[in-house]
């Protein structure tokens, strides 16, 4: 039988991420040292607290049924959480729990748009911002994140014409893949500019307690006006090494909630609940854990910056997030041509900035999942490969 797909798919490669594992995998068996710098999967550990209720709660047969709903002290510690982090009130009315913010992002825009409807995207991107609005119909436009700018959103720079258009706008600080955080004169500018156009603002919040030289991680929920205009993602995956549970939270305006909350109805029954009980822990617990890690990705991108600096590759330090991001060499076509190159060579596996769309082309992508003396084994072996030199 001819199975003909949808063309959407025509949209879809392969994941970077796949192609880099293979490789990985080769370099592995030829006995290789590798340094796997390509995925944010935080390398820290969970909170005691949630992975002790996680067990509590899974040895009840009870909470292995469908759980339809976020059970009511998660949402309070939610409300407890933004009180006491970013100073925000909130109602339960505004909060609905997602299976982490890609899910959530994948699927918001099938609330909102209708075929054609236009909805701007920061390039480069975190690939789901474009990809959830893709799915829904939507017509994407870009606006252009410059590193002269320090990759922030120059509103000034969405031609009016678009901004009348548009129907929603995604944007995220701190920001992957450019690694920026924003002051928080920025958010007003944003609210103001969404009620002037009319457009619906989803901020992706996945890294405000990853900021470093003088940067404060905020909410956009924090600015007056913001719930009038827009959402939030609120994930846990990076706050509290959550990854694997898929839990994260879309918060702010309450008509968005609740439309979210109709079409979430359809196509899903809720958060497993012994997951929700851990994310109940993980935000009652001492933020301890929190500043600690910000800590050591901060000593980790410092040692990093210096060490590659040394090797031969200059690092930008990144303001926010876990990942650094910066030039690769000239001599390479294509930063594709560089992360292999580098691979083979040195057992430095990056990610490539042209997996975030093509601006990110020129750009490597690097995720601070090593410890300080990993760090410093890479650049050794970066400096012994000699691929720097001229
Ligand atoms: C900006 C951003 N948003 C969302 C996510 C995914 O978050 P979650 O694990 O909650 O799906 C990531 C993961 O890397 C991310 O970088």
């Amino acid at each position: 039988m001819e199975i003909k797909f949808a063309d959407r798919m025509n949209h879809f490669k392969d994941g970077i991420f796949t192609v880099l594992n293979e490789k990985k995998r080769e370099l592995i068996k030829e006995g290789k040292k590798v340094y796997d710098f390509s995925v944010g999967t935080p390398d820290f550990v969970p909170e005691k607290a949630s992975m002790e209720a996680l067990l509590e709660a899974a040895h009840d047969p009870a909470k292995f049924k469908y759980a339809i709903a976020d059970i009511p002290e998660l949402t309070e510690a939610v409300i407890g959480w933004y009180k006491r982090r970013y100073g925000v009130d909130l109602e339960a009315d505004e909060i609905t729990s997602v299976n982490g913010s890609q899910e959530g992002l994948a699927h918001i825009g099938l609330t909102l748009f209708n075929p054609d409807d236009v909805c701007l995207v920061p390039a480069p991107c975190y690939p789901i911002f474009e990809i959830g609005p893709f799915l829904s119909g939507a017509h994407i436009e870009y606006y252009h994140l410059k590193e002269e700018n320090n990759y922030e959103l120059d509103l000034d720079s969405i031609p009016e014409d678009i901004a009348y258009k548009a129907k929603a706008i995604l944007v995220s600080y701190p920001a992957n893949p450019v690694s920026a955080a924003v002051r928080p004169e920025f958010y007003p500018k944003l609210i103001a500019w969404a009620k002037k156009y009319n457009v619906i603002v989803i901020h992706d919040n996945a890294y405000s307690e990853m900021t470093f030289d003088g940067y404060e991680g905020t909410s956009f929920l924090a600015f007056e006006g913001a719930k009038e205009v827009g959402v939030e993602f609120n994930s846990l995956s990076k706050a509290y090494n959550l990854t694997g549970a898929r839990i994260s939270f879309c918060i702010g305006n309450k008509q968005i909630i609740s439309e979210f909350k109709k079409l979430r109805s359809q196509i899903d029954y809720g958060v497993f609940l012994p997951v929700q009980y851990a994310a109940v822990a993980a935000l009652n617990s001492p933020m301890d854990n929190i500043i600690n890690n910000r800590e050591e990705y901060r000593r980790r991108r410092e040692v990093l910056s210096k060490e590659f600096g040394e090797a031969g590759w200059p690092v930008k330090l990144s303001t926010g997030s876990m990942f650094m991001w910066t030039r690769i060499p000239e001599k390479y076509k294509s930063s594709n041509d560089f992360v292999m190159d580098l691979m083979e060579k040195t057992g430095v596996i990056v990610t490539p900035g042209s997996a975030f769309g093509e601006d990110g082309e020129g750009y490597a992508r690097l995720a601070l999942t090593h410890s300080v003396e990993e760090i410093k084994e890479a650049a050794k072996a970066i400096k012994e490969s000699g691929i720097f030199s001229k």
